[in-house]
């Protein structure tokens, strides 16, 4: 059946199952007191890593005749302790923690650690350390500060590391789980073809003949999961509901019906609602009250096409586009919360919900998984490999302005020590985190001698000259939660914010803005480079009728934290120009905040 990894807390537990599946071996993550009987189907277990010490009387409860029932067991790191610690070895606190790269003397070459060379690059992250091994095991490896980083009782198939494999940092750690996968004698069948096949025969039993509706915002899930869908029931069996709030992309309904419906998906019902979410948030300028709008009208819009539908409670069932580390405790983000509160739990959904009438074929995938999938679908690759995009979209990337916005105006901060970079405190405000809470402040502008010069460009800054002013201004005074930097044009203009709200003529702006950013980051192929690039409109104007862009490239592998991406100086320069050639854009600038402080959105 495959691997099964027990969770002990750790923060790697995820990538542990990811990497097994690589393999082409079905993994799974469960939780470490899971019945012996229910893990009877496992070829082999994994011990997780985990916060705790085995010595903590709240350590995670954990069924120990699991250690007798003769399965191929790998214990990574707490789950290398807790073996030692059952199986009769002895665990200590070290006197030196061990974090990051370090080097593994191999004394013995077998066993997961067959075929490895006699030193090689590990992961570590550890204080607690095996100090007395188990009967029955023997050291297979070592290192500078932990004499037992891995130990093993070729008998037993029993194997246990301090470090961890499952890291990329860790050179030999994919081959080290294909050693032990050989060990549990799995069968490497686990293909995206095979899973397709699978969930097909599994979606026709769930669904028994009823049939499926799936709200769909063309967001890779949702649209792999309504193919997987339609694939398995038939067009007939499926409905797509797409809302057009008005606040998408440039094009973006128009390219979710002409994919879905080009394929022969005639089952995809398009609602465009954006007048209605447009009178809904008029005049309204304050972050919050904009999204709580935008957030109830979606909901209002949803249920009232449902109630329009008719559908028969009995005859339907709701489709999901659920993700693995969504369904497993530990995962997820609190987006990924919110989007399930705005679009997946009210209503008419909630009464499915509550009668188990809830299909998600996608929940034993990861996201790098449902993109394999999508490809093998035929989803065309650019929205395979798109930037994830908000649920209430560009609303909460056009900034507005309340009356009496106008009377203020720039304050110069000073230029910086060692950067020689001037700054001063923008009259607007934006949202952030520090600490524990959101924020609501301004963003300081630096500009280069008051002249705008691109980073790693002669004469401009450096990204790392960048990055430490950004990190001093917000740490220096709690008015300032962002940091930009000014593309263009070259001279400095004086802006002061003019009232703006949400309106067809602005987001039109921002949707071409948007669309401009997009496509030449696709054709400098540095997509894959960010994790997002939110474009940002924002009312500073030296006219009173002209406004501003921003632009907020991001990395992040789990969105609570950031980093501000460093884009090359071509690509800047040629997005500037074409930007500041739109009817109504004067400024251009760069958002050079890590999250914390800025969130990666504006608002
Ligand atoms: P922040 O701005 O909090 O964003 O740093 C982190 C990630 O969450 C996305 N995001 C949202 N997604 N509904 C969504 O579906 C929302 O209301 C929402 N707010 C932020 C954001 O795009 C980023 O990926």
């Amino acid at each position: 059946m495959g691997i099964v990894v027990l969770d002990f807390g750790g923060q790697y537990a995820h990538l542990i199952a990811n990497r097994v599946r690589r393999h082409h071996v079905w993994a799974e993550i469960r939780p470490p007191d899971t019945p012996l009987e229910e893990l009877a189907r496992a070829d082999g277990l994994i011990l997780s890593g985990g916060p705790s010490s085995v010595y903590a009387e709240d350590r995670p409860p954990f069924e120990e005749a699991v250690l007798a029932s003769g399965k191929p067991i790998l214990g990574l790191c707490y789950g290398h302790q807790l073996l030692c610690h059952a199986l009769g070895g002895r665990v200590e606190r070290g006197e030196r923690m061990e974090y990051g790269a370090a080097s593994l003397e191999v004394t013995a070459a077998t066993g997961v650690l067959a075929g490895l060379s006699p030193r090689e690059p590990i992961w570590m992250s550890h204080r607690d350390r095996v100090e007395e091994i188990p009967p029955g095991f023997r050291v297979l490896g070592r290192t500078e500060d932990c004499p037992v980083a891995a130990m093993g009782d070729d008998g037993r198939r029993i194997y246990g590391l301090q470090f961890h494999p499952e890291v990329t940092h860790t050179d030999s750690g994919m081959r080290i789980l294909d050693n032990f996968l050989d060990l549990c004698g799995c069968e490497r069948d686990w293909t995206m073809e095979g899973f397709i096949d699978r969930s097909m025969d599994e979606l026709k039993a769930q669904a028994r003949g009823r049939k499926v509706f799936l709200l769909v915002s063309g967001g890779v899930d949702s649209t792999v999961c309504f193919l997987l869908l339609n694939r398995a029931l038939g067009t007939d069996h499926v409905l797509g509901l797409h809302i057009d709030n008005g606040f998408m992309r440039k094009g973006e309904t128009a390219a979710v019906e002409s994919l879905l419906k080009g394929s022969g998906f005639s089952n995809l019902k398009v609602v465009d609602a954006g007048a209605a979410f447009l009178a809904r948030v008029a005049g309204v300028a304050d972050p919050e009250a904009k999204r709580l709008a935008i957030g109830e009208e979606f909901i209002e819009v949803r249920d009232r096409v449902l109630a329009d539908l008719d559908l028969d409670p009995d005859q339907w069932l709701l489709g999901q586009g659920t993700l693995y580390t969504d369904t497993i405790e530990s995962g997820g983000t609190d987006h990924a919360e919110v989007i399930k509160t705005h679009h997946n739990r009210v209503g008419v959904i909630e009464r499915l919900l509550a009668e188990g009438k809830v299909v998600e074929p996608l929940s034993q995938l990861y996201k790098d998984e449902v993109r394999e999938l999508g490809e093998k679908l035929g989803v065309p690759h650019h929205l395979v490999w798109r930037h994830p995009f908000p649920g209430p979209g560009l609303a909460v990337r056009c900034l507005c302005a309340g009356p009496g916005a106008g009377h203020e105006a720039a304050e110069p901060l000073g230029t910086l020590d060692g950067s020689g970079l001037d700054a001063e405190l923008l009259p607007l405000r934006s949202v952030g985190v520090q600490g524990d809470g959101r924020t609501y402040a301004h963003p300081a502008l630096l500009t280069a001698s008051g002249a705008a010069i691109l980073p790693g460009e002669e004469g401009g800054p450096s990204w790392d000259d960048l990055e430490r002013a950004s990190t001093e201004l917000t740490n220096s005074t709690d008015r300032v939660n962002r940091v930009l930097f000014q593309l263009g044009p070259e001279r400095r203009l004086r802006q002061s914010p003019r009232e703006a709200y949400l309106t067809t003529e602005r987001l039109d702006l921002l949707r071409e803005a948007d669309a401009i950013v997009m496509e030449a980051l696709d054709r400098h192929g540095l997509m894959p480079r960010l994790t997002q690039m939110p474009t940002v409109l924002v009312p500073l104007s030296s006219d009173g009728t002209s406004e501003s862009i921003v632009l907020r490239p991001v990395t992040t592998e789990d969105f609570m934290t950031a980093r501000f991406g460093r884009l090359p100086a071509d690509f800047l320069r040629e997005v500037t120009a074409r930007l500041l050639e739109l009817q109504g854009v004067e400024a251009v600038y760069y958002d050079v905040t890590h999250k914390p402080p800025g969130t990666v959105e504006w608002e």
